[in-house]
């Protein structure tokens, strides 16, 4: 039984029979690919001053397609457009309008060209435009975090390994860490720019063109630093897209880290920082709740994203040159990593100038647990002790501080001089909370002078960014 032939398609003169329903529902990307209607039709008016400019088409044909395409935009742009399923993806619906406005001429303007190079064309140019907003949704983050360091440069909580108390720092200096894992994601995010950014247009199907085309000119009008080299290469590359979700999965990881510990210190547990109520939720149940809810989002949110990481090299995994249906699917992982990231910096950015610090209980924490052990051992090695054997002595009288609940500082000069003769009054200036940051006082050390210099250049790192302007 034939079904009747379905003229709508633009690829339909060698076929005897319509295509599927199912089929056609199944192997139509418009729903999620009409994303992509304004690079679309930015690389199609790149195109076809390209075809003009070496004589392919005519000026009246350049103009009528111009103004074509500019009227198919307003139409998306104000609602009025209609998609269609049967016209597969966001590059035939587009054509397919233009040519209901424009007539034959708009037929031409798929001359020398394929949606195989087309479709490799829209996707860079719309990831290459969310860059730039991340990059600065990324900047505003960073912003907020080196404000609050300078404000909480002087306050003392507990560093912690094993996520037991080690050594007092500076929350000003936690802050900083943060500050860099994000500073080492944004060189990631430029660098997967830097490489993205040439222009598969021209590759057509995957072997080029019998037509005069000039890649460079079509190149620098979507400011692109030049033309991929290869054809085959062109069409089937989708490194860029990878390589995005690698930086966004790190991104993710390291905001998941920054998460934990901010639900960690919400908690009645440690009562470190409080979060403003507008980034929490209550409790149906339990009237005293106030959930972390935003942090935990985006450490849950983590997960889609290392997934979308794993789709897209399984998707690429074993395919042969070149272009292959495969690479439809690139687009949905694509567009949900580059909105979950770019969520997640938004509800970190607003976040993070909001955080009250409870600095009494972050000091109280660092005084409690030993946190300046360290600096008596070191203390005894200026007395000409060896470090080993500082170590032992006190480790004795933290033991002896276990036994009589009694923090180093809190013993007399009496009882720390029965652990070993050399003490003397001056051991009480390093066993301070204060003492003890303040003497770490080198470049990348936690003491305030030093939070406080790390503060200004990260200022002047993020004054140097100036994003590639399009
Ligand atoms: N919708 C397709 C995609 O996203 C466009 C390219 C289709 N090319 C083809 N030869 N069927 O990859």
């Amino acid at each position: 039984m034939s079904t009747p032939k379905d003229t709508n398609k633009s690829w339909g003169g060698r076929f005897s029979e319509a295509t599927d329903a199912f089929v056609a529902r199944f192997t139509a990307s418009v729903d999620f690919d009409k994303r992509l209607y304004r690079q679309d039709i930015r690389g199609s008016i790149a195109h076809a001053r390209m075809l003009a400019s070496v004589g392919v088409l005519t000026e009246d044909e350049l103009n009528s397609i111009v103004g074509g395409l500019e009227e198919v935009q307003n139409a998306i742009e104000s609602g009025t457009f209609e998609w269609s399923q049967a016209l597969e993806d966001v590059h035939m619906n587009i054509e397919a309008r233009l040519t209901d406005r424009i007539g034959i001429t708009g037929k031409k303007l798929h001359t020398g060209r394929s949606r195989n190079d087309q479709v490799a064309t829209d996707i860079r140019l719309w990831l290459r435009d969310e860059i730039e907003l991340i990059g600065l949704e990324l900047g505003r983050l960073q912003e907020g975090l080196l404000g609050l360091a300078e404000r909480e440069a002087d306050t003392i909580m507990p560093g912690f390994t094993h996520l037991q108390t080690a050594q007092p720092v500076t929350f000003g200096h936690h802050l900083l860490a943060w500050f860099e894992m994000l500073e080492r994601d944004y060189g990631r995010l430029m660098d997967c720019r830097k490489r993205l950014n040439r222009s598969p247009l021209g590759a057509a199907a995957l072997a080029g063109t019998t037509y005069p085309i000039d890649r460079h000119y079509t190149a620098s009008l979507l400011d692109f630093d030049g033309p991929t080299e290869n054809s085959l290469d062109s069409v089937s590359d989708r490194d860029f897209a990878i390589e995005f979700c690698a930086f966004a999965s790190l991104l993710m990881t390291h905001l998941s880290r920054a998460s934990e510990e901010l639900i960690l210190w919400t908690s009645a547990q440690f009562g470190f920082i409080d979060l403003p109520d507008r980034f929490c939720t209550g409790s149906s149940i339990m009237p005293q709740k106030k959930n972390p809810d935003v942090p935990e989002l985006v450490r849950g949110k983590t997960g889609r994203v290392n997934g979308h990481l794993i789709s897209l090299l399984t998707l690429m995994k074993s395919q042969p040159l070149a272009y292959n249906k495969d690479n439809q699917e690139d687009k949905e992982p694509l567009f949900d990593a580059v909105d979950t990231v770019k969520d997640c910096l938004r509800a970190f950015a607003d976040m993070v100038p909001a955080i009250k610090v409870q600095d009494e209980k972050m000091r109280e924490a660092a005084r409690r647990g030993f946190s300046t052990a360290t600096d008596l051992a070191d203390y005894l090695v200026r007395k000409g002790i060896a470090f080993r054997d500082a170590h032992e002595i006190v480790g004795n009288a933290v033991a002896y501080g276990i036994r009589h609940n009694k923090d180093l500082a809190d013993m007399s000069l009496q009882e720390l001089q029965e652990f070993c003769a050399d003490i003397q009054k001056d051991v009480f200036n390093v066993l301070t909370l204060e003492g003890s940051v303040a003497a770490r006082d080198h470049f990348g050390g936690t003491a305030p002078a030093q939070v406080r210099a790390a503060v200004i250049r990260g200022r002047e790192r993020l004054a140097q960014r100036a994003l590639p302007v399009d």
